[in-house]
């Protein structure tokens, strides 16, 4: 068979390469624990489990969806954004229902971006970024993010050439997977270079409300300008522990928008309306839920920061996310470190080169594992690495 040429470059998603790993360890009998993917273990909430199964049962459900996506859906998440970040969203032409953020950050790529094109990208960054872009047959130009500039990216350092051949540029904070936020103006100079070279900005703001220590994260959209140039994704799959129902949306731009619905309704037909409905009335019930969610992971993230630390590694603070992105003990490459640990420990961790050249030198872990088994995969680390 004769199989398209943008498939030979393309590796397995990050996560399914690590999911092929743990299967075939869990296979041989051996008890593996993941701090790897960010999939929450514990399970959706029951009054959102109960909506859903009072929205499947209504008929009214079960046709074709609208690709824009449906009226009460579109309401509550403009209410949400005007309510939680003093954004003004119009629910008919700056909001569309998505499958999942990872769904439209892939697509959005096919709607902006051209062979020949180029993206700024950050390094490390979420994998799709980079894979949507190059799917679209476009250059990518990776913006390092370092610790010294708290993980964001240098836009001066950005050439004049390839500011000007960019056609977009993906930002998201709080930061998968450096657990970053922002706390001056980036997003308004992000906006002015924006402007300046004309880019769409694509701010992947699934993390927004999984924040601790009293840091409240803005959304990009609150930035005055921030409409003209850009859209914003929202997820449910973190806040709500729903990765497995693939619903969020995208707020902004409305041509941006206009052009990701001319593509994904050659490529989709929407997504169910009973979902859609559930969405709507998760986003106007109380959020006691994600609050206690961030309890959680911040005493996750206390309790791995000691335990690490104690063991001689460097943890930084998180204030936002459910990842920790941790330096390697000298000696280690990324991906050595998390072999070494996969192979001693039995525990999943991320390499930090899979999120780009930048990332190496680190490892993400995830919170999203009971916390007797995030004190027993440290515990287990630490012994590996007396050996
Ligand atoms: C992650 O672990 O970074 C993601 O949330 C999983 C994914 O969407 O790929």
């Amino acid at each position: 068979m004769r199989f398209s040429t943008r498939m030979d470059n393309l590796a397995p998603y990050l996560f399914a390469e690590a999911e092929r790993k743990i299967a075939e360890k869990r296979a041989a009998g051996i008890d593996v624990i993941s701090l790897g993917i960010g999939d929450p273990d514990i399970p959706t909430p029951k009054y959102i489990v109960e909506e859903m199964q009072r929205q499947i049962a209504d008929a009214g459900n079960h046709r074709y969806p609208s690709n824009w996506g449906h009226p009460d859906y579109a309401a509550a998440a403009a209410s949400f954004y005007k309510r939680r970040f003093g954004v003004d969203i119009d629910p008919k032409r700056e909001f569309m229902a998505l499958l999942g953020a990872k769904e439209g950050l892939a697509h959005i790529c096919f709607a902006m971006l051209d062979p020949g094109d180029l993206a700024l990208v950050p390094d490390p960054g979420y994998p799709v970024y980079a894979g949507g872009s190059i799917l679209a047959g476009s250059d990518v130009r990776y913006l390092p993010l370092r610790p010294e500039t708290g993980f964001l990216p240098d836009l001066d350092a950005v050439s004049e050439e390839d500011a000007r051949r960019a056609k977009v540029l993906f930002i998201g904070y709080p930061n998968n997977p450096t657990g970053a936020v922002v706390e001056d103006d980036f997003f308004a100079r992000v906006v002015a270079f924006a402007k300046k070279y004309d880019i769409a900005v694509i701010h992947d703001n699934a993390y927004s409300e999984l924040t601790y220590d009293g840091y409240v994260a803005p959304s990009f959209l609150a930035t005055p300008g921030a409409k003209d140039v850009g859209v914003e994704f929202f997820s449910f799959s973190k806040p709500f522990n729903m990765t497995g129902w693939r619903t969020g949306f995208a707020v902004g731009n409305h041509e941006v928008l206009e052009h990701l619905w001319r593509l994904k309704t050659n490529m989709d037909s929407g997504m169910f309306d009973a979902l859609q409905k559930t969405s709507a009335f998760i986003l106007d019930s109380p959020w006691d839920f994600v609050h206690e969610m961030c309890g959680v992971y911040a005493r996750r993230r206390d309790l791995l920061s000691e335990a690490l630390t104690s063991v001689g590694m460097k943890v930084p603070k998180i204030k936002g996310t459910i990842y920790m992105w941790i330096p390697v003990p000298e000696g280690y490459t990324s991906g050595g470190f998390c072999e070494h640990v996969l192979e001693q420990a039995a525990v999943v961790i991320t390499p930090g080169r899979g999120y780009g050249p930048a990332g190496e030198g680190f490892v993400r872990l995830s919170l999203t594992t009971p916390d007797d088994r995030i004190a027993e995969a440290v515990d287990r680390i630490e012994r590996s690495l007396r050996i």
